[in-house]
């Protein structure tokens, strides 16, 4: 069963669909863009524009393309937004989100320190919203980066009583490089010493401007340790949500992105997957990163075991081979046998360029000692 569909191994050579179907056509094989060619014809065709197939990659691509090759836009639902929170430390982010979840994370926290990326799905009146929260204490910049990437929109958490911080304006730069639209929380309103004003004025410089100043940002007024503001806030994100128009196919294979992991004593390797594409079920066979696996079992964010994940959703995934990395991509297969030829694959691969870099350094110590 190694094939692959033309269109899919055109895009991965660079090469236009068309001109691989000529040069089929002169090979005596009459393909379309849709059709799938085998191995060995795949290979004749390749040879034709210099390129050398490796029967293992080729493999690979063919064994995830079921879950990562173009939807049918016909085939599209919505989806809910995934929103992630980012700010200056203790500028009240987990706070803002204890309040919309009902929930007592902060007073929980170590030091009243947000260590990790936490996922949430949050029903509201008006739909669902998944929300990560991210630190804001300045060692964890790869956490906020991560955030920024995955996500369709970020809440700015910015205290009325402290103003822009090296940390704000790390957040409002890594949404920016991500290319995803910032909504402002104005926080501790509450506060005798709360400036909306200097808040505004500050992120005026930074490039958010609100409408009543002549820009277009949405700025909303909160405080998260009164209960204030907490509804129009979540009207503005949906609002803002809606021109995004997101949709996603659910009746596919799951895809999705690894926002944490962990290797736990009991549970062994557990990863923290939100949801991208598809549906991730319970007993699913899995690649993640250079590991693989069937998936034990599944909690959502509140530790309640689930049968069933779709887009936007965020898991605790049980049964994966090893800890992933942050970062890396969850991708379901067919069965555990493909799962398991693309993880030795990956591995195989990890090694020989562990090995590369090796054998450059000692020739690199090598040349030092001359
Ligand atoms: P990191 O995750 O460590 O970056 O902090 P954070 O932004 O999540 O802040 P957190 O929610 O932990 O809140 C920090 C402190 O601010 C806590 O003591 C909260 O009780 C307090 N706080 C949060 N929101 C408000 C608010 O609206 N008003 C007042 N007065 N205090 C608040
Ligand atoms: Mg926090």
């Amino acid at each position: 069963d190694d094939t692959i569909v033309l269109s899919d191994l055109a895009k991965r050579m660079g090469i236009k669909a068309n001109e691989m179907i000529q040069k089929l056509i002169g090979l005596g094989v009459m393909v379309t863009v849709n059709q799938t060619i085998d191995f060995d014809t795949a290979v004749l065709v390749a040879s034709e524009f210099d390129y050398e197939l490796e029967r293992a990659s080729f493999e690979e691509e063919s064994i995830l393309s079921e879950t990562t090759e173009k939807d049918d836009p016909a085939k599209l639902t919505e989806r809910s937004p995934v929103v992630t929170i980012m700010g200056h430390v203790d500028h009240g982010k987990t706070s803002l989100l204890d309040v919309i979840r009902k929930t007592r994370i902060t007073e929980i926290e170590a030091g009243g320190i947000t260590q990790h990326i936490g996922a949430y799905n949050v029903s509201t009146d008006n739909g669902q919203i998944t929300f990560l929260d991210t630190p804001g204490h300045e060692a964890f910049t790869s956490m906020r980066a991560r955030g920024a990437k995955v996500t369709d929109l970020v809440v700015l958490v910015v205290a009325a009583d402290d103003g822009v911080m090296p940390q704000t304006v790390e957040a409002i730069n890594h949404s920016k490089a991500a290319g995803v639209p910032i909504i402002v929380a104005v926080n501790k309103i509450d506060k005798a010493n709360a400036d909306t004003d200097r808040v505004v004025r500050e992120l005026s410089e930074q490039g958010l401007v609100p409408e009543d100043w002549g820009g277009d940002t949405i700025f909303v007024k909160v405080s998260a340790k009164q209960n204030q503001g907490i509804d129009n806030l979540l009207e503005m994100i949906l609002l803002q949500s809606e021109v995004l128009e997101l949709k996603a196919n659910a009746d596919k294979l799951a895809k999705g992105y690894v926002v944490e992991s962990k290797l736990d004593s009991g549970r062994g390797s557990v990863a923290t997957v939100l949801v991208q594409e598809g549906t991730l079920h319970a007993g699913n066979s899995v690649v993640c990163g250079i590991h693989h696996g069937k998936i034990r079992a599944m909690l959502n964010d509140r530790g309640v075991q689930v049968e069933s994940a779709g887009p936007s959703i965020p898991v605790e995934v049980i049964g994966l081979s090893g800890v992933p990395n942050a970062g890396d991509e969850l991708i379901a297969v067919s069965d555990d046998k493909s799962a398991k030829q693309v993880s030795v694959h990956r591995v195989q691969k990890q090694r020989a360029k562990e090995l590369a870099k090796t054998s450059r350094m000692s020739l690199e110590k090598l040349f030092e000692k001359m």
